[in-house]
């Protein structure tokens, strides 16, 4: 299995126009998107952009239409020239391969999962999922069993032989995930995978993912609109907006501190009591009760378990029983309320 790889980002801008060059002056003196457009007809795509993704983590990309996020991801293999940056892949320059060597790294190194699937209608499910390593050149039988191995994984086993409009859109989603997994590529970027799916069929995809990811530790970059999407599948998310990243950082941070009414409003909805963890509220000390509560519980359910206890606070330990702090029911209902406006 190809070895997982970093991503780095730095610097990147894109401005869309006949004279990007021109106005990254006007854009380095701090020339905003509604400016750009109206006063110099070119539109900001993104603006000082840096971000660090580690090998093997799930990063996500949210922000309202129109905030870059597709723009971003095709920066990382360059299906878009940015106008000023870098951008490495497992300590490769992307920027700097020649045409040869881009087409080899989107093959082996990148591959891409669509809103929209984007299967060949003519092809069997099969001749789809096997379509990255055809092109490459590999040879039937091992391309076949590759494919077989992803389909059965994703759990289409029986339908290799079916055309996708002879599936749910559900199940051609599974075939695109196959698809891009077959590949092999350390790089995975999901733009909207999921977005077109219902919501139970988009759970369901979340938790085959996640799983998957369990066993492959892909880095992967995920676009959603999807706060509770965002929250389930990113161990780091990335907020966008007009271009630029107004805050990264693990769901927890996101939640507890909102950089901005921005992403305030994007998080005011969210089940806190659900989503932040134990550990994220722990201080150091000795708990007065002898209560042991996992690092990983969510708050919800440590209030639920004080409460039955009659308690007021308890110690917070790792998997392995290591005692890492105390929580207390008051920092619990205090991070369960909606942050203030
Ligand atoms: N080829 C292009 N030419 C001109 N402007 C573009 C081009 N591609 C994108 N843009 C502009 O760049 C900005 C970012 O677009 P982008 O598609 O990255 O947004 P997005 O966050 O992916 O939105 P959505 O959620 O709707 O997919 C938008 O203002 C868009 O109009
Ligand atoms: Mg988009």
């Amino acid at each position: 299995m190809a070895e997982a790889v970093g991503i780095e980002i730095r610097k990147l801008y894109k401005i869309f126009g006949p004279q990007p060059d021109k106005c990254m002056a006007l854009v380095a003196e701090g020339v905003g998107k509604d400016e750009l457009r109206d006063q110099h007809g070119h539109v900001l795509g993104l603006r000082d952009v840096n971000l660090d993704i580690a090998a093997g983590q799930i990063q996500v990309i949210m922000g309202l239409s129109g905030s870059g996020k597709s723009t971003l991801v095709r920066h990382i293999n360059r299906l878009i020239e940015p106008t000023s940056g870098q951008v490495w892949v497992g300590g490769e320059d992307v920027l700097a391969m020649n045409a040869r060597q881009l087409r080899n790294f989107r093959r082996k190194r990148t591959a891409m999962v669509f809103q929209k699937f984007a299967l060949f209608p003519h092809f069997t499910i099969m001749e789809n999922v096997e379509y990255g390593l055809r092109i490459q050149g590999v040879r039937r039988k091992v391309r076949e069993a590759q494919a077989a191995r992803w389909i059965e994984r994703v759990g289409l086993k029986g339908y290799e032989d079916h055309y996708p409009n002879q599936l749910s859109g559900g199940m051609q989603q599974r075939v695109g995930l196959a698809r891009a997994l077959t590949n092999d590529a350390p790089v995975l970027l999901m733009d909207e995978a999921f977005s077109a799916l219902d919501p139970l069929i988009r759970s369901d995809m979340q938790s085959v993912l996640l799983d998957i990811q369990q066993e492959v530790g892909k880095t992967i970059v995920f676009i959603t609109h999807d706060l509770d999407e965002a929250l389930r599948l990113g161990d780091r998310i990335a907020i966008l907006r007009d271009g630029e990243v107004v805050q990264q950082g693990t769901a927890q941070e996101i939640l507890l501190h909102p950089a901005d009414d921005y992403i305030r409003s994007f998080v005011r909805d969210v089940n806190r009591g659900r989503v932040i963890r134990c550990r994220t509220l722990a201080r150091p000390g000795v708990a007065s009760s002898e209560l042991k509560l996992d690092a990983q519980m969510v708050i919800e359910e440590a209030a639920r378990e004080l409460n039955a206890q009659g308690l007021d606070n308890a110690n917070v330990v790792s998997s392995k029983g290591k005692h890492l702090g105390t929580i207390c029911m008051s920092d619990i209902i205090e991070a369960m309320l909606p942050a203030r406006d």
